[in-house]
């Protein structure tokens, strides 16, 4: 009989680390991760999942969260020593680029140092399991698309660069010491899941808050930049394919499409009958010193290597997660009562949203 495997995820609380669980369980592995101290709730993505599993029974529970920190060498050490995981995801990071600008050193102790530490760890401890590194397209910053693993990197943020530093650090572990060290070179994945300061999210969010007449405008920076979006769900399939592998590699993970700030915001607006142009403000604040140009994956490895292909693509992401965001601001205001069940279609919260910006445009 197989024996059943134990994951460890650094980063479970957020957008990937929640759907990368769920898709663990499924297939019936051990979760194990880690979450940092916060003052506020940073697991309300797996909230349901410490509901269902008991998050304070050990051992024999398939889910098990525990504190540490990835700039906390010897809460790292002990959590390994503890668990003896068969996989590490590490997911953990700093990822916002724009706060990257801000905060460079600690954004480069986590993401870089962060798997430094992990992955010596292993080496030290010789400890027999498969390590998976959350790399980005930001890495290649400025290389011209399309983007494939054998484009230069060319990093336009502390972020990115501290991103080229852990996708290095894991191939160096690699070739020198012989562990299962791969990378995943995700493009920009989003869902109802993405958190409030990213662009997709801020735009989603932003026009259910109008809808309601919380909000008036959305206020943003760069529009012309382009991203190749793809949904998070899916690309979880993607990293856990790569660490299945019989030998460790590095994949980039894309829908193979791109567009730009503007065409999100366009198509986002159009889906309710509003137009962009009445709802935005652009602000220097949410301007980068740097910005990456033009991103827009060639991942014809993954799909030959790991068999792996996008379904969701532009329009239906940003339909779902405007959707998402409607059902979300309509319950919150009792506009429409609340749906525990999940019986309600996107499509109804898309009509709801269309009924409530006509009145929003007879008022205007
Ligand atoms: P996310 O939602 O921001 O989640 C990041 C997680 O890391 C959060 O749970 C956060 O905890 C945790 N974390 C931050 N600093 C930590 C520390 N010092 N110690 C332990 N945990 C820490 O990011 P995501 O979108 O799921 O992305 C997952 C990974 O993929 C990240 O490494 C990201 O850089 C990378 N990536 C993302 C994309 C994308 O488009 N989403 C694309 C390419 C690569 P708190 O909640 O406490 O902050
Ligand atoms: N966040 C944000 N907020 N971005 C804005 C705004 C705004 O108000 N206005 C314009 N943008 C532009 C940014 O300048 C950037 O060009 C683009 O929208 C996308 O920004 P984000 O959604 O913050 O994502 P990102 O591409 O910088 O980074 C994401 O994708 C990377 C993969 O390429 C993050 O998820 C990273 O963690 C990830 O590695």
């Amino acid at each position: 009989m197989k024996k059943q495997k134990t994951a460890l995820i650094t980063g479970i609380g957020g957008q990937d680390g929640s759907y990368l669980t769920e898709l663990l369980l499924s297939k019936g592995t051990k979760v194990r991760g880690i979450v940092r101290r916060s003052s506020n709730h940073n697991t309300d993505r797996i909230y349901h999942l410490m509901k269902k599993y008991g998050e304070k029974k050990y051992k024999d529970s398939l889910f098990y969260l525990q504190y540490a920190d990835l700039t906390d060498a010897s809460s790292i050490r002990s959590i390994l020593d503890e668990f003896q995981p068969d996989e590490i995801y590490n997911l953990a990071a700093q990822s916002h680029v724009g706060v990257s600008f801000n905060n460079p050193i600690s954004t480069f102790d986590i993401n870089a140092l962060g798997s430094l530490r992990i992955l010596d760890a292993i080496r030290e401890m010789k400890l027999n399991c498969k390590y998976y590194q959350a790399s980005s397209s930001e890495m290649f910053g400025s290389s011209p698309p399309p983007q494939n693993e054998n484009t230069p990197f060319m990093p336009q943020s502390p972020y990115g660069v501290s991103k080229v530093a852990a996708y290095n650090t894991t191939r160096m572990y690699r070739n020198a010491y012989g562990i299962f060290a791969s990378n995943g070179i995700l493009f920009n994945h989003e869902s109802p899941r993405r958190g409030i300061n990213f662009v997709t999210r801020k735009i989603t969010l932003g026009i259910a808050k109008i809808l309601i007449g919380e909000e008036k405008i959305i206020t943003l920076g760069n529009l012309d930049a382009k991203r190749d979006w793809g949904f998070s769900k899916e690309y979880v399939e993607a990293i856990w394919k790569i660490l299945q592998l019989p030998n460790p590699d590095d994949f980039v993970i894309a829908t193979e499409e791109t567009h730009s700030i503007r065409d999100f915001l366009r198509e986002a607006f159009l889906l309710v009958g509003l137009n962009y142009k009445d709802f935005l403000i652009i602000s220097d604040q949410y301007i980068r010193p740097a910005d990456v140009p033009a991103l827009l994956g060639d991942s014809t490895k993954a799909r030959k290597v790991l068999d792996w292909r996008p379904k969701v693509k532009f329009k239906k992401l940003i339909h779902m997660m405007l959707a998402a965001d409607i059902k979300i601001k309509f319950e919150e205001s009792g506009i429409v009562p609340v749906d525990p069940q999940n019986r309600n279609s996107d499509d109804f919260y898309i009509e709801k949203g269309i009924e409530l910006a006509q009145k929003l445009k007879k008022h205007q």
